[in-house]
């Protein structure tokens, strides 16, 4: 059935292998995140058979069903309201906030389980993490004193929010931090999480920045590029995943409407372009499925014209094409329409 997404494990181990080669040459231990593709088993049964260090994800739901003896982490900051989720199901999490961590300490106490926490500092992308010192002494002084809580390390996140590009001047703060943190405190902490797959351009021009040990990594491993500058890394895959989508109308029509124009599906005004009289064909994936824009045609004369609830609307711009109804059309992904074509029920997951 179609729409489908067709997962090629075969490369997606091949990445995964070749971003943990080259993390631990660096002494760096790898971080495989799972949630863009909602841990699904066929991939994450992978990461089980490869040297991954960890497996990571920004949901709770999500590392719950994945059954392994690898240590899990949760990316997204804590929720108060999950703690007890979080202490059933997760080996370490990423956190900023006393109060979260605390109710963490208790409801370790409650299941008599120890929980290991990274504290994340914000160096400037202006996402999560600790900004200021003083708040960072705060929660260190009373972190120490939880009996349910390991402080494994920091970390910080870069390239989300801000576009902070990781270098070694933006991360000299972060190494600033854990040394004054192990002065202070008089500790040595384990891990030291540079970051995401930002950070590979990094290592790709062997620039590695002292003590930092640890990177989480996404979007590397299933689209093959770095995500600082976005370049392809040209030892990785970039086509694990392909969208299929079948064709459901084929006509000749005209490329602007006809009529007075008013709002579309959604309220707002459309726009077009007058291309004149072209081959359309409708697919019977939507909206409620994926953001058409995020769509990378595999045939070039292909353009994405529009797309409502359940249909994306395209244009065959070479006359030589000889599409017809039933036929199928594949994209290439970005990480947004990854992200939501995985996540939709209507799209079904193909594994070869
Ligand atoms: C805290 C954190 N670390 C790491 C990642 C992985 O990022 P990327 O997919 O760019 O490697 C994410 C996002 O998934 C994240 O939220």
């Amino acid at each position: 059935m179609y729409p489908r997404i067709i997962i090629d494990r075969n490369k997606y181990r091949y990445n995964i292998r070749t971003l943990t080669n080259l993390c631990h040459r660096h002494g760096i231990s790898m971080m495989a995140v799972t949630k863009v593709f909602c841990a699904d088993k066929g991939l994450t049964d992978i990461l089980k058979e490869e040297r991954v260090d960890y497996i990571a994800d920004s949901r709770v739901k999500n590392l719950e069903k994945i059954s392994t003896t690898i240590p899990k982490v949760l990316l997204r900051l804590v929720s108060i309201h999950e703690v007890e989720s979080v202490i059933n199901n997760v080996d370490i999490s990423l956190n900023s906030e006393l109060s979260v961590i605390r109710a963490l300490n208790e409801a370790g106490r409650k299941y008599n389980k120890r929980h290991g926490i990274i504290l994340m500092m914000d160096i400037g992308d202006l996402r999560e993490g600790i900004f200021y010192w003083e708040n960072l002494k705060k929660i260190m002084d009373e972190v120490l004193k939880f009996d349910y809580i390991d402080l494994k390390g920091v970390g910080t996140n870069l390239t989300c929010f801000g576009g902070i590009i990781p270098t070694k001047d933006t991360l000299s703060k972060l190494l600033d931090i854990t040394e004054k943190i192990e002065s202070t405190y008089s500790i040595a902490l384990d891990i030291v999480s540079g970051g995401n797959s930002s950070h590979l351009h990094l290592l790709h021009k062997d620039i590695h920045i002292d003590k930092i040990n640890n990177l989480r990594i996404g979007e590397a491993a299933v689209l093959g590029r770095e995500t600082a500058y976005g370049d392809r890394m040209e030892n990785l895959y970039h086509d694990v995943f392909t969208l299929e989508a079948d064709i459901i109308e084929y006509k000749l029509k005209p490329s602007l409407p006809e009529g007075d124009i008013g709002m579309d599906a959604f309220g707002k005004t459309p726009s077009f372009v007058d291309l004149g009289v072209i081959h359309r064909a409708i697919l019977a994936i939507g909206k409620q499925d994926v953001d058409f824009r995020e769509l990378i045609p595999l045939d070039k004369n292909i353009r994405l014209l529009g797309s409502s609830s359940d249909h994306v609307i395209i244009g065959i711009m070479n006359e030589a094409d000889n599409y017809k109804v039933g036929d199928v059309i594949k994209f290439h992904l970005t990480y947004g329409s990854l992200l939501s074509l995985m996540t939709s029920p209507y799209v079904e997951k193909v594994y070869v």
